[in-house]
Order: structure tokens, then C-alpha cells, then sequence
């Protein structure tokens, strides 16, 4: 392996319970009930409006499109004021230290993340001079379980596919490692059901990156 390739929210920061905050807040002014963190669970990793899709099969009524791109646009504004608070502090366990040690030892690094605030949210946690490439939401027009956000890092890391590992924390996502040909290692509230290649609870739990890496 010389290259891993990681998913943002989720895996490298907590900003996974940021996205749900700000669904939950427009579920709660659209009088939606019952959208719970299981229906949250399969919007890890997958597009805003997709995901916006996702909370509305718990709506009674329809949207138009134009609506549809409003909603979007009102929990993007209300995820983005979250952000304003973020800081090095959520960075997610072993983070630090699994990007320094892959650093010395010469394998290379990018995010693969469906967001289109993946810029601001590296900005903020002040781990982009640990990254060599970044891959995000605005340079893909197919969501996970396509493999596409991953090819795109992938080759910006000017690495074939067969040689980086996928960090994820979402079902989509370690499938669009699979179907991009690449190994993946679980991690998050459901890193023993996604899947994975690999899995552990957090970076901090990875015990055996020699195993991991010498795939
Ligand atoms: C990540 C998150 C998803 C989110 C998507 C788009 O993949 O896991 O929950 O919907 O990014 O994020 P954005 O910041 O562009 O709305
Ligand atoms: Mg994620």
C-alpha cells in the first residue's frame, strides 16, 4: 500500500454529528417526526440532496425541486454556522498521530470526502500540511457507493487504485472502495457492520498498521 485515502466527516473529525444536528433542525421546523440516527446512518457519505431525500421519505408531504434545493440550501446554512465553532480540539482520536506516522513512512495521504465544505472544514482542524492531495464534493458529479470520489484522489495522489487503502466510516463509502478495486479500513458507530477490509474503532484502536499496509 502507498497511499491512504480518508473520509472526512466521520473519520477524521466529529463533524458527522454536526450533519445530523443540522438535519434534525430542519426536520424539527418542517413538523417531520420520527427521523432518527438510523435513518442518519445512511446519510453518512452520501450527498446533500441525497441525503436531504433520505429525511424527506419521513414527510408526509411532496417538495418541488426548487423547494427541495431551498431545504438543502437551509441545513447547508445551519451545518456551516455549526462550523464556525470547530477547532483542532474534534479532530477524532488518532488522527495526529496515524497522519505523522504515515507521513515518516512515506505513504502518501489525501481525503476523499463527498462534502463541498471539505476545504473550510481542513482550514478550520488545521491538518491540511499533513495531506498531500484533497479530493471533495466539488470534484465529483456521482455520489458513494460510486467509486468516483476515490478514483479522483487516487489519481491525484498519482497512485493506481490496487495501492491505497479507504479510512471510512459509511456503508456507501467502503463499497465505493470496493467497487474502485481498493482495500478499506471501518471505522465509527458502525465500524463492525460496514464491511471493511479492516476495522477498528477509531485510528487510535489501529493496532497492526504493518498488516494494513504491506496489502
Ligand atoms: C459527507 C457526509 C454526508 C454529507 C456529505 C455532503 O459525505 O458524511 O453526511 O451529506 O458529506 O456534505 P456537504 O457538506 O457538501 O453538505
Ligand atoms: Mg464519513
Amino acid at each position: 500500500m502507498n497511499g491512504v485515502i480518508f473520509d472526512l466527516d466521520g473519520v477524521l473529525v466529529s463533524t458527522d454529528e454536526l450533519h445530523y444536528q443540522a438535519w434534525v433542525r430542519l426536520a424539527d421546523e418542517l413538523g417531520i417526526v420520527g427521523f432518527t440516527k438510523k435513518d442518519n446512518e445512511r446519510q453518512r457519505g452520501v450527498s446533500r440532496m441525497e441525503s436531504l431525500e433520505v429525511l424527506l421519505e419521513k414527510s408526509d408531504r411532496q417538495y418541488t425541486p426548487e423547494e427541495k434545493t431551498e431545504l438543502a440550501e437551509r441545513k447547508n446554512s445551519y451545518f456551516k454556522e455549526s462550523l464556525n465553532s470547530l477547532t483542532p480540539d474534534d479532530l477524532l482520536p488518532g488522527v495526529l498521530d496515524s497522519l505523522k506516522m504515515l507521513k515518516e513512512r512515506g505513504i502518501r495521504t489525501a481525503v476523499g470526502s463527498a462534502s463541498k465544505n471539505a476545504s473550510y472544514i481542513l482550514e478550520r482542524i488545521g491538518i491540511e500540511p499533513l495531506l498531500d492531495e484533497v479530493a471533495s464534493g466539488l470534484d465529483v458529479t456521482k455520489s458513494k457507493p460510486d467509486p468516483e470520489i476515490f478514483l479522483v484522489a487516487a489519481r491525484k495522489l498519482n497512485l493506481p487504485p490496487e495501492e491505497c487503502l479507504v479510512v471510512e466510516d459509511a456503508a456507501a463509502g467502503i463499497e465505493a472502495a470496493k467497487r474502485g478495486g481498493m482495500l478499506s479500513l471501518a471505522v465509527g458507530p458502525l465500524y463492525e457492520t460496514i464491511g471493511g477490509t479492516f476495522c477498528a474503532r477509531d485510528l487510535s484502536r489501529v493496532t497492526d498498521w504493518d498488516t494494513i499496509l504491506s496489502r
